[in-house]
């Protein structure tokens, strides 16, 4: 296989595009689409956007220290392009975009409640990367949207129907190809499901074969034992004729 090289740029895809919601008192509350994010610790939660100096809501975020990631699904996708592409300097872009802020439970900026997920962040940390300073926070509180919850309490967010950014496109997630531990649980890989269906396919297939064979087996016997039978009858009735005619001879001798 032959591979070009190329000269460095991003091309870590697919990746998340979110929306990120901010606000500062005194101002209309902003939305800034977000493809820059991604989980960075655990224990405790934290996450890491990564924002441009020139944005409208570089200068919230850095002066208030907090945000909101709001996952965006298929039906957001047009808001999470548009909110991409006009600045909070000359739109108020929840109501263009028709969506209502969300009070939050630990911070002041508002998360958007049409989005099935809400991360309410706190920055803990700014790293100035060169165009892009990256803003390093901890999650203090997560909002789902309870229509995801099933009736014991799990919450199924591939069912949120979310969304991908890849080399400038949006994608809706596709068909499940694994889960997460798959490759060494043999039990519930693909490969050991094949090989038990053939398995039962070829017991089967053994299994007809066996009954035909018996079936045949069983006709020849009852043929043999017929034979035999009608033979030892055969002979029978030959025993009985030649009984029969003696009698009648001896009896013709007497008359
Ligand atoms: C899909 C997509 C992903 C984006 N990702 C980022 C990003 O990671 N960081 C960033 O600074 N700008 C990103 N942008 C651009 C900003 O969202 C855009 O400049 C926006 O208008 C800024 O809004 P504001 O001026 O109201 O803050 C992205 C835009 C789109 C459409």
């Amino acid at each position: 296989m032959a591979k070009e090289t190329w000269k460095p740029g991003n091309m870590l895809y697919p990746i998340p595009a979110v929306m990120v919601s901010c606000g500062r008192e005194g101002e209309k509350p902003n939305i800034i689409t977000v493809a820059w994010a991604g989980n960075v610790c655990s224990t405790p939660a934290m996450l890491t956007i990564s924002v441009r100096k020139s944005r409208y809501s570089h200068s919230i975020i850095k002066e208030t220290g907090e945000f909101v990631v709001n996952l965006t699904s298929a039906e957001l996708v047009r808001a999470t392009d548009w909110c991409g592409v006009r600045s909070g300097r000359d739109y108020d872009k929840f109501k263009e975009m028709r969506l209502t802020p969300q009070k939050s439970q630990k911070i002041n900026a508002p998360g958007i409640s049409e989005s099935p997920v809400n991360i309410e962040c706190k920055v803990k940390e700014v790293i100035e990367l060169g165009t892009h300073d990256m803003f390093v926070a901890e999650v203090l509180c997560v909002t789902v949207d309870d229509k995801y919850l099933d009736e014991r309490g799990r919450f199924d967010l591939n069912a949120a129907d979310l969304i991908a950014y890849s080399h400038g496109e949006y994608f809706k997630l596709g068909k499940k190809v694994g889960k997460f531990g798959y490759s060494v649980t043999k039990k519930q890989g693909k490969q050991h499901q094949i090989k038990k269906n053939r398995d039962a396919n070829e017991n089967f297939a053994i299994d007809k074969k066996e009954k035909k064979n018996e079936k045949a087996d069983n006709i020849s016997l009852n043929n043999d034992k017929n034979f035999k039978s009608d033979k030892k009858e055969n002979k029978h009735s030959k025993k009985e004729k030649v009984k029969k005619s003696s009698v009648l001879k001896k009896k013709n001798k007497r008359g």
